[in-house]
């Protein structure tokens, strides 16, 4: 069997963690799908930067059709992130009939229902596990494995940089701008920490989470939303005092009056699992009628988690080429539940 082919957007933190496992873990691939992942092609904006990975310069490209029209490629992995152009990149993937792996909450969170749509009507696979917890498998156990249940509520830390920095000032009592630099030289913030800091990037998970919970369409609109920025080590000190401990957290219910999803520090009793969860680490407590509770534990961002996610996806996708069945399992039917108005 051939190998698969496919376009890369963007080489940053996730795009090199995604060249690396392809190909370096290569022959397990292959193994495991019964056909090779090759990367033909990946956009970048500049062609000369150190990409701190050794690789045959003439992958790069600046030129998206490069990718859009060569119909060898079959799955864009598009880790670029932003909306615009990314938006209009994925559409034309789609629309071009291949099928589209993505780490990108932004796009999902707001467009994620026309996207859906397009793929199904073009029978392409949309798959974005690494759009939520980074490394931690939970879009596909909502989706599927835990299909059979009514979610009651799904509540968690689902921001790596904000609890890196919350934990490394609870322990060291450190500045809060000097630990939003070693997050962003860490590579977990997104390109504009304010996302992270402010709270968006948890409600814009937060709101994937719960559409696919709750059968729903939540878009970041929808979701209460309070960052870290005015959290200081001596309110967390304070809390400490008080045996608490504060963390950033996405809570979403349904409620009689439709789904509550809202994101906002909270104060948590150190001996809760989740005062446990430091750095980097995210999880994500997931409660159904018939499983009772579920609890999702991993990094929730970086490199290598990250790519983890999103090489998976792409194994998903050329599983689905194979079998001739792309866009078949990947498209989500969300009810129009009502969203419980918070306020906004
Ligand atoms: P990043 O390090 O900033 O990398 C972005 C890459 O996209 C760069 O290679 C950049 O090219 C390229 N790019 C951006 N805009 C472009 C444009 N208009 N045309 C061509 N190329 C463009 O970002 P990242 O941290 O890898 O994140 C990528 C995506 O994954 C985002 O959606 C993010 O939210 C998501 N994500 C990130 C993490 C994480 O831990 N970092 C975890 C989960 C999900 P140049 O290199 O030439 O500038
Ligand atoms: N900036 C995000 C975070 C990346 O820190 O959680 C993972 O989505």
């Amino acid at each position: 069997v051939e190998n698969i082919k496919i376009g890369m957007l963007g080489l940053g933190t996730v795009g090199r963690g995604v060249y690396r496992i392809i190909t370096g873990n290569g022959e397990n691939i292959k193994r495991k799908i019964g056909a090779g992942l090759e990367i033909k092609k990946i956009l970048v904006r500049d062609l000369n930067r150190d990409r701190g990975v050794e690789l045959d310069q003439q992958l790069l490209t600046g030129e998206i059709n490069d990718i859009m029209e060569d119909p060898e490629i079959k799955i864009v992995i598009e880790v670029m992130g932003g909306i615009e152009p990314t938006l209009d990149f994925v559409q034309q993937a789609l629309q071009n009939g291949k099928s589209v792996v993505t780490a990108n909450k932004d796009m999902i969170a707001v467009y994620g229902k026309q996207l859906f749509e397009l793929a199904e009507a073009n029978r392409a696979d949309l798959l974005f596990e690494a759009s939520v917890a980074g490394g931690i498998p939970i879009i596909r156990p909502l989706k599927q494995c835990l299909a059979a249940n009514r979610i009651n509520q799904v509540i968690g830390i689902i921001n790596g940089t904000t609890n890196y920095m919350l934990t490394k000032m609870t322990k060291e009592g450190s500045d809060f701008a000097e630990v939003l630099r070693e997050a962003q030289d860490k590579g977990y913030a997104e390109a504009n920490p304010a996302s992270d800091i402010e709270g968006y990037d948890a409600a814009r998970k937060l709101a994937i989470l719960a559409s696919i919970a709750f059968n729903s369409r939540v878009v970041l609109d929808d979701v209460y939303t309070e960052g870290i920025t005015k959290i200081t080590a001596t309110d967390i000190s304070y809390a400490g005092e008080l045996n608490y401990t504060v963390k950033l957290l996405g809570i979403a219910k349904e409620t009689e009056e439709g789904v509550e999803v809202r994101v906002h520090p909270t104060l948590i009793p150190v001996d809760h699992p989740l005062a446990a969860v430091n750095d980097v680490f995210n999880a994500i407590f997931v409660s159904g009628d018939a499983v009772g509770d579920t609890m999702f534990y991993g990094r929730g961002a970086g490199e290598l988690p990250t790519a983890s996610a999103v090489v998976s996806d792409a194994m998903d996708a050329a599983r689905d080429l194979l079998r001739n069945v792309p866009g078949i399992i990947s498209c989500t039917c969300y009810d129009e539940k009502p969203v419980k108005d918070m306020g906004l």
